[in-house]
């Protein structure tokens, strides 16, 4: 290639001349290589993590990673990859920008649903799965956005401090899986750390840095328009590709002076092929120069109606069936007091309802169709339904099918709706509640991206507060004074407060269904009526109080502020649980229709691994899902909270059936980062072993020595 011809590579091609979110300018000859002809097309880089955004119509709104964490299933992690895979393929888009795997350091972060929660294990495990998933049909993911990057407010310019030892094991963790997933790559974020903005960190991706000394072979590509240093600054730093290309009011443009940098010899020649190297090598190794198809939509055009967006059908029946079903087992079931009827034998109260309920009332505009045209591609209302956040993360969601319709849709043959949801109404809900059989109560919560203009009910991407939105918790009191078979369901992007009303005799049940994605209706009859037994775990504990997190958002300092991460290896469970911090809901937690017992634990452990196996039984009287989970106790020298997730499993039985599972660590998760050697330690003494259903609930303990 020519100077020219690399640079075109190398930086992308500005925001609103690309045809995707980010592309690159290749060249325009054909080259023959081993015999191969080979025409590099303009590389199509897109939104987001949770489905495709601005790709035209006919894509599926699958759940945002929060949701497929909750599930603490593998399998499904990995189908959710290959489905999102197979649609950016269908769409022609080389680079999926995801999966993202910001820790969510505080519950209010803004885009915390883009990720799988604040435990870096169970973050690691959805990136690996995630990215598996997506590549094995032929598509590059992006893992991003490093970071650590945790909230919204100041993002441009903030500059995160956080040590070595905290940095490896919590927030670079699902970056380090991604690597081991061989992932085609990294995003650099807008913010600084220790001191020096990301997309120029030398400690953080250059030849030394993290990343490629973790064996990352390929390119780092900044995030749109972070930037903020000059063309031979970052290429020296380690950044490979700059996007979109120009500046967008916040920084970007710096590859402008890429080709002056080279003739100058501020940058080598030989940094410059590395850079196209890195960019082309996984583009050969997914074979996408052979019959990859065309890019066939124009991302400029969020309505899609536009020449250029043949808005070709990506969706399938079975993506469709896949994002009900992870709705489903994104489910947490809270709290269910079942009661039954002693005279007639027949279910009143609780779940899973039964036909005999006769009359329904839907409560809470989160029951109603969400607003399918809003914010050219951002989804940045809240003024129905919630099923993703809003920003880069969010997707088409164009195919919601909301709770009302799917329920007034399932009960039309055995029961009657009546219905107040065009708004929180404290006055018609109750009314509307009075004297039902059972009422069903919607209330949600929603956060996102920082834009430039876009402003959410006050919201500037990072939650205001904890609380439900729109008087979510009063309309839930309220509703529970006037009927005695009330069934919450929660939608949000993280935590809310519970207290108040969770207790409440008259609530006989709550759902936390997070942010379940288009499907979101028929997922929740799924659990409702009991054709799914709920399996899903909260992936993060549940407070009132913000301080029971130990950390929090930085809101109103101007200029950018630096945020010190003290906390250390201490967000929400583990620093609940060096605080004698009782949560109402712990990290883990969920219920079933059914009940298991575990027994029987043995240890196998050495210092390069250790397997524990127990005995799982389904003591109840109907099939499902339970999740146990592993917590590992380091030995006290060690420095590490008292628990932490090695490991977790999805088995699913029969009624009395058991089983007995297997969970192995490895050398690594049996490690902590040691700073002096710079290497992952496993350390001498005693381990403890906590295997249960959640943190708190334990039900078998082991020890080993190393
Ligand atoms: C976001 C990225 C996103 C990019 C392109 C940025 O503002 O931080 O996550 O991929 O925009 O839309």
């Amino acid at each position: 290639m020519t100077l020219d011809e690399k640079i075109g590579m190398v930086r992308g091609v500005g925001q609103f001349s690309s045809r995707c979110v980010g592309n690159i300018s290749p060249p325009s000859r054909s080259f023959v290589v081993s015999g191969t002809n080979i025409t590099i097309p303009p590389l199509c880089f897109n939104d987001g993590p949770a489905g495709i955004r601005l790709g035209g119509s006919n894509v599926t709104g699958f759940p945002p990673a929060i949701n497929v964490a909750a599930t603490f299933n593998r399998s499904m992690m990995y189908a959710r990859g290959v489905a999102i895979g197979e649609e950016f393929r269908g769409k022609g888009i080389h680079v999926y920008l995801g999966p993202a795997v910001d820790i969510m350091r505080n519950p209010k972060a803004g885009r915390g649903w883009e990720g799988f929660g604040p435990d870096p294990y169970l973050g690691g495990e959805g990136a690996y799965q995630t990215i598996m998933g997506v590549q094995s049909v032929g598509v590059s993911a992006c893992t991003k956005h490093l970071g650590p990057y945790n909230q919204e407010h100041w993002r441009y310019g903030l500059n995160v401090n956080v040590d070595d030892r905290t940095f490896r094991e919590l927030y670079w963790w699902p970056f380090m899986k991604s690597v081991e997933a061989n992932v085609s790559a990294l995003m650099c974020a807008y913010n600084q750390v220790n001191g020096t903005s990301s997309c120029h960190n030398a400690a953080l991706i250059g030849e030394e840095g993290y990343l490629r000394s973790e064996g990352f072979q390929g390119f780092v590509v900044s995030d749109w328009g972070a930037t903020h240093d000059s063309a031979a600054d970052n290429a020296n730093a380690g950044l490979d590709m700059e996007q979109p290309g120009d500046y967008i009011l916040i920084g970007g443009g710096v590859y402008a002076g890429l080709e002056a940098a080279v003739d100058l010899g501020e940058v080598t020649g030989a940094r410059l092929n590395e850079m196209v190297t890195r960019i082309l090598t996984p583009w050969l190794r997914l074979g996408q120069d052979q019959g990859f198809p065309e890019t066939n939509f124009n991302a400029q055009d969020p309505d899609g109606t536009d020449a250029l967006n043949l808005n070709v059908n990506v969706r399938t029946d079975a993506h469709t069936a896949l994002v009900r079903q992870i709705g489903s087992a994104s489910a947490v079931l809270l709290k269910n007091n079942r009661t039954t009827s002693t005279a007639t034998g027949t279910t009143i109260r609780g779940l899973p309802l039964s036909k005999s309920i006769k009359t329904i009332a839907v409560v809470g505009q989160d029951a109603q169709q969400l607003n399918l045209d809003c914010g050219g591609g951002l989804n940045e209302c809240n003024d129905g339904t919630m099923i993703i956040g809003w920003g880069s993360g969010s997707n088409n969601v164009e195919f919601t099918v909301p709770p009302i319709d799917a329920i007034t849709d399932f009960v039309q043959d055995f029961a009657t709706v009546s219905s107040d949801i065009t708004s929180n109404d404290l006055t018609g809900g109750p009314a509307v509640a009075e004297g039902k059989d059972l009422a069903i109560v919607f209330a949600n919560a929603m956060s996102g991206e920082l834009g430039f203009y876009n402003i959410v009910d006050g919201n500037e991407g990072d939650r205001n507060d904890l609380d439900l939105w729109w008087k979510g918790g009063s309309l839930i009191e309220d509703v529970a004074a006037v009927c005695n078979n009330t069934v919450v369901v929660i939608h949000s992007v993280g935590p809310v407060p519970m207290s108040s009303w969770n207790n409440h005799p008259n609530i006989t049940a709550i759902i936390y269904a997070g942010a379940p994605g288009e499907q979101t209706g028929p997922a929740l009859i799924d659990v409702l009526w009991g054709a799914v037994n709920p399996s899903g775990r909260l992936p993060f504990s549940i407070d009132d109080d913000e301080a029971s997190y130990g950390t929090s958002i930085v809101y109103g300092i101007d200029p950018f502020p630096v945020i010190d991460y003290t906390e250390g290896l201490f967000l929400d469970y583990r620093y609940m649980d060096s605080q004698d911090i009782t949560p109402v809901y712990e990290f883990g937690y969920g219920l079933s229709y059914t009940t298991f017992s575990y027994s029987s634990l043995s240890v196998e452990a050495s210092a390069s691994s250790a397997s524990f196996s127990f005995v799982l039984t389904n003591t109840g009287s109907v099939e499902g899902a339970e999740i146990p989970q592993l917590y590992l106790g380091f030995p006290s020298s060690a420095g590490e909270p008292d628990k932490v997730l090695r490991g977790f499993d999805n088995i699913f039985l029969a009624s009395g059936e058991k089983q007995t599972v297997t969970v192995t660590v490895s050398q690594k998760e049996m490690s902590i980062w040691d700073v002096v050697s710079q290497a992952w330690v496993v350390p001498s003494g005693t381990f403890n072993v906590y295997i249960g259903a959640s943190i708190k609930d334990i039900r078998l303990t082991g020890t080993f020595t190393i």
